[in-house]
């Protein structure tokens, strides 16, 4: 099959479908592909490297529609470009059915079946095709650097000859995929950040990432994402309000304010409102990510850079994926080239359109003149949504007493009978042993049996200081044989030295174990 691609037609926007590295995966798929002449200029491709990796360059997008089988694009398409298109065509491209329904009829009646990438069901399988979620990691990443750049002072913290700067305060609003990549670059950047999301299960995700998670003094169990395809589930009316409440406390503290917060196919939770941006100091900078969605902040102007009255800047960027448009377009080209190659289970250039693929049917809206949106729920999600969770039942305290009793029964009687075979074995040895031999034996086996205890009934996470005495019982081994090491009899010089051989394998070895543990803790 032919793959072909062309210069977006939405102004402004540099992002490609097709790069030369996508193309030489395609190629490995059977596929071979073409562009019109320039398509990829913005975004940092020349034509010659199109052509370098075997991709054919035609004159322009009407020769690539042409010779294509599929189209691969960004944005969705104007209704010229499905008029141009010729049935039984394949487009791939990001096309938002839900709200083009008239462009979902249109690609129908022309006979055009789409793709559409921001359609691809979020389980674990289709990660490699989510471009939404390579795109929002880019402007999460991107509201930061925009942010940093509006701010007039440093994001981190700093003691100079001239004086000491304060570490700026960052709020991160909504923990998805373009907030986590926030709350990664501001952490990086060095500012104290902190994070809300109404999903309580980030919070250990947003800790780990070394910001501090918001928590409200409030009471609801919020959704299990599990249950909505991990998003969120609307929140109730009291709970926003204690949400709100917890904002308006950190608006006159926080000097930047990230929003990424959404519900798919809701418009974007107004959740930084006027009297807040009125709280926050001078110079401090809201960056909108909803506001494509009509924002979360009330003064956001989509695509527009404001600054208010008490000095606030508002960026309501919505095209910050295409002002990084050489990553963006090899991760959106690498997001098409996976879908792809999942069309082409055989690699040999043949698409099979397999509607019982979970990933291929839920991204598909419109197949052979029909419209196939919405989607059946995929397989997987029902039954992550239908599984209920096991409730572990707690014990009362008296049945944990009754088993920690029990344990400790069960403890006692296997000592006893391990100190019994030790001393029936002794008194046995000692019938036949001389004096000397059963003085050492005796301890020996003391030892053993000490040993074995002490070793045994330390807890996994003690085991460091563990190796630390067993290191030390190695030396006094060490010790004891060197002092038997000058004997005449050559069985003794054996067994010191074997003694001090291997001893001295488990200091070493303690001490590499320990570096290594140690390396994992430390930073790079
Ligand atoms: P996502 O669905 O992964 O994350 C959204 C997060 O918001 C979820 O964790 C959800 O639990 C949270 N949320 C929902 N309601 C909330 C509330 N009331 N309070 C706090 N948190 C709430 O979405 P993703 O992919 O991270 O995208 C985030 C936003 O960024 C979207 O609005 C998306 O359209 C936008 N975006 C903007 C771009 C731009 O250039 N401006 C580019 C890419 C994405």
């Amino acid at each position: 099959m032919k793959i072909g691609s062309y210069a977006e037609t939405h102004a402004g926007e540099a992002r490609v479908g097709l790069t030369p590295d996508s193309a030489l995966q395609l190629a490995k798929l059977g596929h071979g592909s073409v562009i019109a002449a320039g398509a990829g200029a913005a975004a940092g491709f020349t034509d010659a490297a199109y052509a370098a990796a075997g991709v054919e360059v035609l004159a322009d997008a009407a020769a690539v529609v042409a010779a294509s089988d599929v189209i691969v694009k960004v944005r969705p398409p104007e209704p010229a470009e499905i008029e141009a298109m010729r049935p039984g065509q394949t487009l791939v491209s990001f096309f938002w059915p839900a709200q083009n329904a008239d462009l979902l009829e249109q690609a129908r009646a022309r006979g055009i079946d789409v793709i559409a990438m921001d359609m691809v069901p979020r389980i674990s399988r289709a990660q490699k095709m989510d471009a939404l979620s390579s795109m929002a990691n880019l402007a999460g990443y991107r509201a930061v650097i925009e942010a940093a750049n509006n701010f007039p002072r440093f994001l981190t913290g700093q003691v100079t000859a001239a004086g000491k700067v304060p570490p700026a305060k960052v709020l991160v609003v909504g923990a998805g995929v373009a907030g986590l990549a926030a709350i990664g670059a501001s952490v990086s950047l060095g500012a104290i950040t902190y994070a809300f999301d109404v999903r309580p299960e980030v919070a250990e995700q947003i800790e780990s990432m070394g910001a501090e998670f918001v928590y409200l003094d409030f009471n609801e169990t919020q959704t299990d994402g599990a249950a909505t395809g991990g998003y969120a589930a609307p929140s109730s009316p009291e709970f926003r309000e204690a949400q709100l409440k917890k904002f308006r406390e950190l608006a006159p503290e926080v000097d930047i304010v990230i929003t990424t917060a959404l519900i798919p196919g809701r418009p974007a939770p107004k959740l930084w409102t006027e009297d807040m941006v009125a709280a926050m100091k001078r110079g401090s900078v809201i960056v909108d990510l909803a506001a494509e969605r009509g924002g979360n902040c009330d003064l956001t102007v989509p695509d527009q850079r404001i600054v208010t009255d008490n000095g606030v800047t508002i960026v309501g960027y919505t095209d910050f994926p295409s002002r990084m448009a050489t990553q963006a377009s090899n991760l959106y080209a690498s997001n098409i080239r996976h879908m792809l190659a999942d069309l082409t289970p055989a690699k040999d250039g043949v698409i099979l359109h397999d509607m019982e693929d979970d990933v291929i049917r839920g991204a598909t809206v419109t197949r052979a003149g029909e419209i196939t949106y919405p989607p059946p729920p995929p397989k997987v999600q029902a039954i992550a949504a239908a599984k209920p969770k096991e409730k572990v039942k707690e014990p009362t305290p008296e049945e944990r007493r009754a088993a920690e009793a029990a344990a400790f029964r069960k403890q006692t009687v296997n000592q006893v009978a391990l100190l019994g075979g030790a001393g029936a074995l002794v008194l046995l040895v000692g019938l036949v042993a001389p004096p000397s031999f059963m003085s050492h034996f005796i301890v020996f086996v003391l030892s053993c049996f000490v040993g074995f205890q002490v070793i045994w009934n330390v807890s996994h996470s003690l085991h460091t200081p563990l190796m630390a005495i067993t290191n030390a019982i190695s030396s006094i081994i060490i010790l004891g044989a060197l002092m038997q090491i000058g004997s005449g009899s050559w069985l003794v010089i054996l067994l010191a030295a074997l003694s001090v051989f291997m001893a001295g394998i488990n200091i070493f070895g303690g001490f590499m174990v320990t570096r290594r543990m140690l390396a994992m803790f430390r930073k790079s």
